[in-house]
């Protein structure tokens, strides 16, 4: 079974975010738009931790955040606890984020990279699974964590 996705962006992210949804509705993913859709500057922080409550409420889902470096989207989604977005710009990062790190949000540079190779990320991502064994414990520090 398809996990559900969840994608946001901010102002930056449209057109990325446009074909993203187009190309994971083809593959029939079920996919939620939660970003911004008129290009009119909006907040990363309020869009990623809006993201954020989504997946740490919905254990079957992964997500897709945009914003001009992918940076601020993923501190905001990363403040929400049982989140783990990850900043990619490789392909064998964003296969690794998931095998390594448990991953459940990828986040992408709209500005950063072009739309063609976001698809590709997204596909590397969705194609990888967590590896357990020895970052099992790893990840469980991290999720564990109360600051
Ligand atoms: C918006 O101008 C830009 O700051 C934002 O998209 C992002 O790059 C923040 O990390």
């Amino acid at each position: 079974m398809k996990p559900r996705i969840y994608i946001s962006n901010d102002h930056t992210g449209v057109e990325m975010k446009q074909a993203i949804v187009k190309y994971l509705t083809s593959l029939d993913y079920q996919v939620t738009d939660l970003g911004n859709v008129d290009g009119k500057s909006c907040s990363y922080a309020s869009k990623g931790l809006e993201l954020g409550e989504k997946i740490a409420g919905d254990k079957d889902c992964l997500g897709v955040a945009l914003c001009g470096t992918g940076i601020g989207i993923s501190i905001a989604a990363n403040k929400v606890k049982g989140v783990r977005a990850g900043l990619v710009s490789e392909l064998e990062t964003a296969q690794l984020i998931r095998e390594h790190n448990d991953c459940n949000v990828i986040a992408m540079g709209a500005r950063m990279i072009a739309v063609d190779k976001a698809l590709k990320l997204v596909d590397a991502f969705l194609k990888s699974e967590f590896a357990h064994g020895r970052h099992e414990e790893r990840v469980k520090t991290i999720n564990e964590y109360h600051g």
